[in-house]
């Protein structure tokens, strides 16, 4: 049998250039090589812990679709769907809460980041975690592909995973993380990890003076044109890279060092790079967005192939648990 990959991203705005490399790039690389059966999906439950808007939540789900399969999703090797098209996954999030240690909740880093900024938490923004094992758990993956940030979640998953295992049966299996290391962590327009929720982000498919407009404003320290720059404290350099081969990487990273290369110039390099990387995808993202039958078509089949694994899934834990005899 082949091993199973899962994952997510929320619908929670538009997508940008750290969720391409940190996670949508390996979903697709992984998924398309046909050596998982894999299941990403759009997670619109998870958005609702952050936006109450209902068009939005709408328009994010369909677009974060168009932009999977511009990026190349290959949808009869993947099954793409909305989360909330499975709604089994909360029914399973309510089961697998019941065995979660509430302190191990209040050590996740969503909560704890929020919590010391004094924001207004939700319950549902707490137990956020216990969805993301469920949505994990209940196709039983071996891999998750994902950014640095989501580690944490990946191992309260398997925590989860094996509180239920003891308490219950054997039923679910360890998930794993699989993180690149060099695109852990991708820095946004202000220096700080990039985020949809803090609107430092570089769109992915921006038109062309969009993705100039926000390249011009990433933060850079007060170095002159003429000064040696260290590359490795630059949020431009950082970005570039992403774009380069490693050959065309080492002489970039040399510009940076010799110095005689200014932010300006850099910017504008940096901005190129991008430009000619996404428009081949941007092409395509424009096509899907034209074509929505298209799009909700390949959610709704990647719906029933998900439901009905999710539906062995539940059989299961109801047995086992004793929800039915
Ligand atoms: P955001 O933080 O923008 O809301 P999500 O939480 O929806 O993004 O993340 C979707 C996926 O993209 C996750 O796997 C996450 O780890 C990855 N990701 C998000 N931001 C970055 C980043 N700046 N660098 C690397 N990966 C990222
Ligand atoms: N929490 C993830 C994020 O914000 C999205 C997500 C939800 C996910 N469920 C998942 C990722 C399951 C991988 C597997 O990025």
């Amino acid at each position: 049998m082949k091993k199973v990959l899962v994952s997510g991203v929320q619908s929670s705005g538009r997508l940008h250039i750290g969720n391409y490399f940190g996670a949508i790039k390996q979903n697709v690389e992984l998924g398309n090589s046909g050596e998982y059966d894999s299941y990403i999906f759009i997670a619109d439950y998870h958005s609702m812990t952050t936006l109450t808007d209902a068009k939005e939540r709408i328009e994010n789900t369909f677009d974060a679709a168009c932009t999977y399969l511009a990026c190349g999703l290959d949808p009869s090797k993947v099954a793409l769907f909305k989360q909330s098209d499975v709604p089994s996954h909360t029914e399973l999030t309510w089961i697998l809460s019941t065995v979660t240690p509430m302190p191990m909740l209040m050590l996740a880093h969503a909560f704890k980041d929020n919590e010391a900024k004094n924001k207004d938490i939700n319950a549902g923004l707490f137990t956020y975690p216990v969805l993301m094992a469920s949505d994990i758990l209940m196709y039983n993956a071996h891999v998750v592909p994902v950014g640095k940030d989501q580690e944490q979640h990946i191992e309260i998953a398997r925590e989860i995973a094996g509180k239920f295992n003891r308490a219950y049966e054997e039923v679910f299996t360890m998930p794993h993380a699989y993180i690149v290391k060099d695109v852990a962590t991708i820095p946004g327009i202000d220096g700080t990890k990039m985020s949809k929720s803090k609107g430092n982000t570089i769109s992915l498919f921006g038109t062309d003076e969009e993705i100039k407009k926000q390249v011009m404003s990433i933060v850079t320290d007060s170095a002159r044109p003429e000064d040696k720059k260290n590359p490795d404290e630059s949020a431009v350099y950082q970005i570039h890279k992403l774009f380069l081969t490693k050959e065309q990487d080492a002489v970039l990273r040399k510009k940076f060092e010799d110095g005689g290369y200014g932010y300006k110039e850099a910017k504008e390099h940096c901005a190129e790079a991008i430009i000619a990387f996404v428009s081949p995808m941007r092409e395509k993202y424009n096509y899907y967005r034209s074509h929505p039958d298209e799009v909700y078509a390949v959610l709704n089949a990647g719906a029933q192939q998900a439901e009905s694994r999710a539906k062995e899934m539940m059989n299961r834990v109801r047995h086992v648990t004793g929800l039915v005899s």
